[in-house]
């Protein structure tokens, strides 16, 4: 059973450039397939909508500049929900997400430009973040706060050449292994990561060698103290601890 409401969404006057639009957001439980075929809108808003389940092809061939799918009872994130959508910001928090399947995320392209802004999976139930997730994505900023995440597998953020936030705020990590923050390479821009709050009490001597990070939060974890070798071959400017 469906039960489907019809809600008008004013534009945001912070969306630039896009004459003024309306767009249809549903209170369904379910979202179907061509449920947003080919929509061309400045805001898609599924904000306390109830959704449960995104269907395969739910988003396709859609050009939205801020895509808002939050605080809805989610749990899923699968492959082919979204395709061929361009868009510069996706907003996902607050919807008790703790599966995303590889590839949920390639069918996103920039709206404009080389990157996608944001993705936000703050406020979720992640546990893990898995390797190939993320692998030849162009998001720039990546916000996992307030998550359950415990463990980050080695290569995860791999081959993301436009990545210059990560926020992990207030999770539960518990160690950094070489291996993690590698794969993000030297860029010609700097990346902030913060990592505060977590139960971090180990990080491995050469876990962010090699790495473009330049500002380093760890507040408000276990650690005792630092190894001289900890920013060899970094250019990490600015550590918070
Ligand atoms: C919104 O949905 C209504 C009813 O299904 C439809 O008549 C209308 O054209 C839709 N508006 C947009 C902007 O898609
Ligand atoms: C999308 O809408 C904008 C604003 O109305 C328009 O300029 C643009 O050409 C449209 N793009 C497509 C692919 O329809
Ligand atoms: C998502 O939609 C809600 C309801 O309109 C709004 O309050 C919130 O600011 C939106 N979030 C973003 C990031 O645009
Ligand atoms: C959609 O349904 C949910 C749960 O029934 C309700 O909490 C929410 O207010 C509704 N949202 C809108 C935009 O109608
Ligand atoms: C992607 O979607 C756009 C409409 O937003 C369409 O013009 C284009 O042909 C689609 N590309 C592919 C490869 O399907
Ligand atoms: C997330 O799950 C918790 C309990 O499992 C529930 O209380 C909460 O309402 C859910 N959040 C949403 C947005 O559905
Ligand atoms: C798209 O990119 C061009 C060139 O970078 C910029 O001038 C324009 O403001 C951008 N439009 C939007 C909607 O961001
Ligand atoms: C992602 O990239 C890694 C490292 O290059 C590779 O081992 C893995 O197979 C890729 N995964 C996916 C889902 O593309
Ligand atoms: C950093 O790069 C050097 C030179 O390529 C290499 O020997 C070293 O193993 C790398 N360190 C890590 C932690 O990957
Ligand atoms: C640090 O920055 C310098 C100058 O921009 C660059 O040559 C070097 O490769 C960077 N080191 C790392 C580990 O990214
Ligand atoms: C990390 O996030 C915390 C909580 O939001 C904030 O207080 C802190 O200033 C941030 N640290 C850095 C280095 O950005």
């Amino acid at each position: 059973m469906l039960e489907v409401t019809i809600l008008v969404v004013v534009l945001c006057a912070s969306v630039p450039h896009i004459s003024s639009h309306t767009a249809n957001s549903t209170n369904s439980s379910v979202l179907e397939r061509h449920a947003f075929f080919r929509r061309n809108e400045s805001v898609i808003n599924l904000d306390h909508s109830g959704l449960e389940k995104i269907k395969r092809g739910a988003f396709k061939d859609v050009r939205v500049y801020r895509l808002n799918i939050t605080n809805n009872p989610l749990k899923a994130i699968k492959k082919g929900a979204f395709a061929n959508v361009s868009v510069h910001e996706i907003f996902l928090y607050g919807n008790n997400i703790s599966l995303i399947e590889p590839d949920s995320f390639h069918g996103f392209h920039p709206y404009n430009g080389s990157k996608i802004l944001t993705l936000s999976l703050a406020n979720n139930k992640l546990e893990v973040i898995k390797t190939g997730i993320f692998n030849n994505t162009r998001f720039s900023r990546l916000f996992f706060n307030n998550n359950k995440i415990k463990y980050i597998e080695p290569g995860a953020f791999g081959k993301m050449k436009q990545l210059t936030q990560i926020d992990l705020v207030n999770n539960r990590l518990e160690k950094i292994d070489v291996g993690v923050f590698q794969n993000l390479g030297r860029r010609s821009f700097s990346i902030l990561l913060n990592l505060s709050k977590n139960r971090i009490n180990y990080i491995h001597p050469y876990a962010f060698e090699n790495t473009s990070l330049a500002v380093l939060g760890l507040e408000n974890n276990g650690l005792d103290g630092f190894e001289e070798n900890y920013f060899k071959n970094t250019n990490i400017s600015s550590l918070y601890i």
